[in-house]
């Protein structure tokens, strides 16, 4: 489990919200256990890609990419180097990324 580890704190644009990421889960896997909606056809099975986000600052704390991303990326045509897929990306630092699909599943709550 990811409690024990660091995480990693990741901003999502538009929605303008962060998140922490341990080191061992996936950016999506990140943002559904912290209450959001992830646009994703395969379930994170790096088949879709509908997931991917465009990193918009902190590329150097992306982990890097194994084969099947690289693949199903350049297969979806997203080639340039800023595209990932949510669903395999590790996280190793601070980051901001941009997905429009992100939302949450629910409204936060606001005070009254
Ligand atoms: S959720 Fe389908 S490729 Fe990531």
């Amino acid at each position: 489990m990811t409690d024990e580890l660091p995480g990693s704190k990741v901003r999502i644009m538009p929605l303008d919200v962060e998140i922490e990421v341990g080191a061992e889960e996936s950016l999506m896997e990140a943002g559904l256990r912290s209450g959001l909606r992830w646009p994703s056809i395969c379930g994170g099975e790096a088949v879709c890609a509908t997931c991917y986000v465009k990193i918009e600052e902190g590329a150097e704390s992306a982990a890097p990419m194994a084969p099947i991303e690289a693949e199903r990326l350049q297969f979806a045509g997203r080639r340039d180097p800023a595209f990932r897929l949510a669903c395999q990306m590790r996280v190793r630092g601070p980051m901001r990324v941009f997905q429009r699909g992100v939302k949450w599943r629910e409204p936060p709550a606001t005070e009254a």
